[in-house]
């Protein structure tokens, strides 16, 4: 995660910026210290996303335990952009592209004489997910206008363009990585961005079956423990800190009055840990956990509540044949 310096860069035939340091590493410093000494112990799930969690995390998308990715895919495939936009020069603004994939297969099919008229602005905190993910699809797309964002979208919607019709995607569940509470605001941040007429895609994980939510977080390989491990490493570059991986075990359980899937890294023994930026140190005692992720399912009430609390409405909710996965249409109106 790089909170260096304000840059922008050549990525194929497109430009990213790095907006990360207008936010500063001391933020980012303050925000995991302050989590770490909290009770219970906390790290915000955007912290994953170094080079190897966002390749743990496409690696994810592709296990067979790991059905959200797959199941949105194919409501995505059956979908076409016109029938959520007028794909005449419109802006999608992507927020946690990741590897661009889902947008592909709505840009796949549209016109090749529309292309030339649309512009995508992919957000993401991670820099290489954008670089790697860019390089693609400028590959995939020339005729395609590109502009890569590094940003945290929870403090720099400031950032998003203005002037043209706009259609915001926000697809994978990652909304349920934010707080109910969170996710409610959120929504009501890119509300304020819009214009009537203008639209919002969201992929919601939707309520089902206990074992298959859990299988999913607790696949046989072993993947989603990776990188669920991997974000001490991301810490201790962040904060300078001595955290080994190996003291810790992954643990993943869905919280039924919640309606959500915890993640949680659990102290084998007790785990004594240094920071350049901590004066005492961290002691996590064994059996202590540090909630790393919650992964909120949605019931079709909660989407309905969204558009309510923000001012926007649901057009349409796209959902697969046994109703596992959602892509919901908003649109605001004048
Ligand atoms: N939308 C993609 C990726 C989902 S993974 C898909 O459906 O496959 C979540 C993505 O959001 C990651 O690429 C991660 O880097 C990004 N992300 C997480 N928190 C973020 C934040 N606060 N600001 C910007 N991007 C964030
Ligand atoms: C990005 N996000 C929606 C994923 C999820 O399912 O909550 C991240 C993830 N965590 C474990 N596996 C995948």
């Amino acid at each position: 995660m790089d909170y260096s310096e304000k840059e922008v860069f050549e990525c194929g035939h497109a430009e990213i910026v790095n907006f990360l340091p207008e936010i500063g590493l001391d933020t980012a410093v303050t925000e995991i210290i302050t989590g770490l000494r909290a009770s219970p112990k906390r790290i915000s799930s955007k912290y994953f996303y170094d080079k190897t969690g966002s390749e743990l995390f496409e690696k994810i998308t592709r296990l067979v335990e790991y059905y959200p990715s797959r199941t949105e895919k194919v409501i995505l495939e059956e979908l076409t952009l016109d029938e959520v936009t007028d794909c005449r020069d419109v802006d999608i603004i992507e927020l946690g592209s990741g590897d661009h994939s889902k947008i592909s297969l709505l840009l796949e099919k549209v016109p090749a004489g529309l292309l030339p008229g649309i512009r995508y602005f992919p957000v993401d905190i991670s820099r290489p997910a954008l670089e790697s993910s860019i390089r693609e699809l400028t590959c995939m797309f020339p005729e395609l206008e590109v502009q890569g964002i590094v940003a945290d979208y929870f403090h720099q919607m400031h950032l998003v363009p203005g002037g043209r019709k706009k259609l915001f995607c926000f697809l994978g569940s990652t909304i349920g990585n934010l707080e109910r509470e969170e996710a409610s605001a959120f929504v009501g941040d890119i509300s304020d961005a819009m214009e009537p007429g203008d639209g919002l895609l969201i992929g919601f994980d939707r309520v089902k079956d206990t074992a298959v939510l859990e299988r999913a977080y607790n696949d046989a390989e072993g993947i989603t423990a990776r990188f669920n491990l991997n974000i001490l490493n991301v810490v201790n570059s962040l904060i300078t800190s001595d955290f080994k991986p190996v003291d810790f075990n992954h643990r993943a359980f869905y919280n039924r009055e919640l309606r959500r899937i915890e993640m949680h890294l659990e102290a084998g023994s007790d785990v004594r840990v240094k920071s350049l930026f901590a004066e005492e140190e961290m002691l996590i005692r064994k059996g202590e956990r540090i909630h790393t992720e919650s992964s909120h399912k949605f019931e079709e009430s909660d989407i309905r509540t969204l558009a309510e609390t923000a001012g926007l409405v649901v057009k349409n909710i796209f959902s697969d044949e046994r109703e596992w996965f959602s892509l919901v249409q908003y649109g605001k109106e004048g």
